[in-house]
This record gives structure tokens, sequence and C-alpha cells, in this order.
């Protein structure tokens, strides 16, 4: 039997993440055993930019994060769904995801775990950039991504006042374990990504595999015609593995310029007045 993990990005119990989730694990037309994770309920400290991990092959805080590890790491497959907070997914996803390098150790055990995700905003339109921030959680869990949506609903259960919110989660459970399916909505060729920056006029870079190429019309529809570069965030596992070795040769890179690097930030030590939080009481 499949072992699918929810991983779920709202605080909100029995709200639309909670139901969409669950609706997209009761259309798996495969026996599987649905296990829930409220990222919330996790002590996920923020990452301390101090590369330990890297060294060490495992991350120094002492929190959640190494067990949400595990209960992906023994999943056969991920479902995702976050909430739109102020343009964005709920923090908790960009706090673990800020804490991916912490992953690498278990790249070979996560490559290509099928993932299926759900950004839910309340007001059509409004989503911002949720769907990247689900993009960028998974991609840092180098899995694979079968179907990625945003659906909208604000009330809790008010995601399924639309029919075609079922339909999605249905669409979802069909790719999870079989076929991706890309959107209608034009996407990056080379990693299915959505999110795009104007450069020039007519080139586009793709937020989430970085590459980038022109904007075309065909057929009277945009199409990104991007195209792989040197520049491009991985896309398979020895990429990804050699981007953890670009990492670490960047130790060697600091000791080449110490000095220099030093002269700069000296510089500034001396400017201005931090401010600090209030002493606690215990
Ligand atoms: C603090 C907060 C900020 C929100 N910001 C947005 C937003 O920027 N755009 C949007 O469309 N919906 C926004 N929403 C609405 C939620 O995305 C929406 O209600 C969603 O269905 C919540 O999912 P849940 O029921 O699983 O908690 C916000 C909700 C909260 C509580």
């Amino acid at each position: 039997m499949k072992n699918v993990l929810a991983v779920v990005g709202s605080p909100r119990k029995l709200g639309n993440c909670d139901i969409m989730a669950k609706e997209i694990s009761r259309c798996i037309d495969q026996p599987h055993r649905l296990r829930l994770l409220r990222l919330q309920e996790y002590d996920i400290r923020p990452c301390r930019g101090c590369y330990m991990c890297l060294f060490k092959n495992q991350c120094v805080i002492d929190d959640d994060f190494d067990s949400i590890v595990q209960a992906i790491v023994d999943a056969d497959a991920l479902i995702v769904t976050v909430p739109t907070y102020f343009l964005g997914p709920n923090a908790c996803l960009k706090r673990f995801t800020d804490r991916g390098i912490a992953l690498y150790p278990h790249a070979e055990k996560l490559w290509a775990k099928p993932a299926v995700a759900a950004g839910i905003a309340g007001i059509e339109g409004k989503e911002g950039y949720t769907l990247l921030g689900v993009e960028s959680f998974l991609k840092m869990l180098f899995a694979d991504i079968k179907m990625r949506r945003i659906v909208y609903g604000a009330l809790p259960g008010e995601v399924f006042f639309n029919q075609q919110n079922r339909d999605t989660a249905a669409a979802m459970a069909k790719s999870l374990f079989g076929q991706a399916k890309s959107d209608a909505a034009p996407c990056c060729p080379v990693c299915g990504g959505q999110t795009f920056r104007f450069l020039d006029d007519v080139r586009v870079r793709c937020m989430l595999c970085s590459n980038a190429g022109e904007i075309k019309v065909r057929n009277g529809r945009p199409v990104p015609a991007i195209t792989r570069s040197e520049h491009e965030f991985f896309l398979s596992l020895e990429e990804a593995l050699a981007h953890r070795e670009w990492l670490m040769g960047m130790k060697s890179r600091f000791s080449e310029h110490k000095l220099q690097l030093k002269e700069i930030v000296l510089d500034y030590r001396r400017e201005g007045e931090w401010l600090k939080p209030p002493p606690k009481d215990d």
C-alpha cells in the first residue's frame, strides 16, 4: 500500500487546505494510507545562514525539521496545500524551504517523489507569488511536480462551492501516480514553472528554474520559448548534487577572498544604531 503524505500549510483546522488535501486523497484510485502533517504545529526555526549543514551533513538547529524530513522520506507521494497570506504562501512553507540546504544529504532518497500542490487564495487574482512559493518548496524537496494549481475559496469549506475545484482535486489525484498534467496557462517548457519576469521587450526569465528565453506568439497565444542554460537551477539529481558541490566550493572562495571581504564589511561596522527586541519577563 502506498503512503501519501499531505503537507498542510494552514493553521486553520478543517479549512480549505485540509479539505482540499483530503479530497485529493479521496480521489486517488488505488489503496493508500493518508498521513497529514500541519507544518504550523511543528517547531521550525529560521535558518541561521551558517552553512554548517553543508559540512556536517545535518542542520545544527535542534527543532522538528528532521522529523518532517523523515515523514517526507517515508512517503511515496506528496500532496501540498497552502493558503495565500498577503500575496504569498503562508510563512511556514518558506521557513521550511529556507532550511533547504540541509535537505541535500537526503537528495537521493527524496529525488523525484511525485507531488501535487494547491495554493488556496481567498480572492481571485490575489494569490501573488503563492504558486512560485509552493513550487520552490517542492523544488528543494527534489520532488517531481505532477500538477500545481491555484484555487480560490475564502471561508472554510468555500473552496468546494465551486465544482471546478473538486475536478481539480480529481485531476491531481489522477496525475499523482500517473501522467503529469500541464496547465492551460503558458508555462516554462523546461521546468513547468508559471512565474516569469520580463527582462526586456520580449525576453522573460522563469523564476523557478531561472532559464530565460523569448515570449513568442503561436496561434494567438503567448508561448515562452525558454532554453536551458548554465544559469539554471538544477533539473536533474546530478545537477542538484553538483549545486551542492558548488556551494561547498564557496568555502575555499571565502578563504581566497577573506581579507578583501573583511575590509569591505568592516568599513560598515560602526554605522547606525541597532534596535533590540524588548527583554522577556522570564
Ligand atoms: C492573514 C491572512 C492573509 C490573507 N491574505 C490573502 C491574500 O493576500 N490573497 C488572497 O487571495 N487571500 C488571502 N487570504 C485568504 C486565504 O488565503 C483563504 O481564506 C484560504 O482559503 C485560507 O485557507 P484555509 O482555510 O486552509 O486556512 C488571507 C487570509 C489570512 C488569514
